[in-house]
């Protein structure tokens, strides 16, 4: 997004974050490095907002995102407002995201917004005195899915390039798949597998760009004959609220099944993510195996939430 150099009601330039790439490759390693220190040393952080105040306005549901943006404010010592459903706010009155945001910057300091409209939360942003940030908006993006990701990697890995990454499930509305191979192609040395149905498969705008940029890619269908080549695999689940049809989504839900069996098939240190929540495509007996981080993952997201909110309030320095 075209960042304007606005003021916020803090007499600080305001920022959103509405994709990964509205931060420098620069930029994304400082807030990982500040995300680590706070793993480490918690009470440093401890009051580094007090007296702030998040918004967390959800027009679609969610568990992680939204109690992790929470835990973030309040480990920082701020204070958190907001809905979890469209229906309670004024938005079942017919009242839009533009007036609302308006309202919520008299409110709030900072405010992440999940939309299940596509662009929804960049149409807030032009109009808010606070920033926000896009916490999921329709099959599109989800920049603090995709932060949260890389900092597991780069946490677990030491690194986030030279990887052969495959990405398996619903690509083509997988919003985190979208923001995820977008930021990871800012780092070099990164082959992808993309593991889905013909159905879903990524979009014809990330396949035009990974050709452009000359970076090595497959395209395939089954799971089984690309374990044994991946560092790292990003499991997600078919989007069953974006389908336009119950009998496509029945009949493709479980195309794919990680077990024990094909676990078997991986490299000892290949690593098993998944944004969550998941459905099936996970099974619970490869929970205890080492590979899978897919829990440890949301641990990290409260750090690289609270590193977040820290940097668009001014506060990292
Ligand atoms: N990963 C994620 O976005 O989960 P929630 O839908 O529970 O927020």
């Amino acid at each position: 997004m075209e960042q304007q150099q606005k003021t916020g009601k803090n007499g600080k330039i305001l920022r959103h974050l509405m994709t990964p790439l509205d931060f420098s490759v620069d930029e994304l390693n400082k807030l990982f490095d500040l995300a680590e220190d706070i793993k480490n040393n918690p009470d440093k952080y401890a009051e580094v907002c007090k007296r702030k105040k998040l918004a967390t306005c959800f027009y679609e549901p969610s568990t992680r995102t939204r109690l992790s943006f929470e835990t973030a404010m309040l480990n920082l010592g701020g204070q958190v407002i907001g809905f979890s459903d469209a229906k309670s706010s004024s938005a079942s009155k017919g009242e839009s995201v533009s007036d609302t945001i308006r309202v919520i910057s008299c409110f709030a300091d900072i405010c992440a917004m999940r939309h299940p409209k596509e662009g929804a939360p960049m149409v807030a942003a032009e109009r808010s005195r606070i920033p926000v940030i896009n916490a999921g908006d329709g099959g599109h993006q989800h920049p603090t899915q995709t932060l949260t990701d890389m900092m597991t990697i780069r946490s677990l890995k030491g690194k986030l390039s030279g990887f052969t990454i495959g990405i398996c499930g619903d690509l083509k509305f997988g919003r985190t798949v979208h923001s995820l191979v977008n930021a990871m192609l800012r780092y070099p040395d990164n082959k992808y597998i993309f593991i889905s149905p013909e159905e879903l498969r990524i979009p014809s705008y990330l396949r035009e760009k990974l050709n452009e940029m000359h970076v090595e890619f497959e395209e395939v269908e089954r799971l089984e004959e690309s374990l044994p080549k991946l560092d790292l695999l990003y499991m997600t689940r078919v989007q069953r609220e974006r389908f336009f049809n119950e009998e496509d989504y029945v009949r493709l839900k479980d195309f794919y099944v990680l077990n024990k069996e094909k676990m078997a098939l991986a490299g000892p240190d290949m690593l098993v993510l998944h944004p969550l929540p998941r459905v099936n495509e996970i099974s619970v007996d490869v929970d205890d195996d080492p590979r899978a981080v897919y829990f440890e993952q949301v641990q990290f997201g409260v750090y690289v939430r609270m590193a977040l909110i820290m940097t668009l309030l001014g506060l990292a320095e």
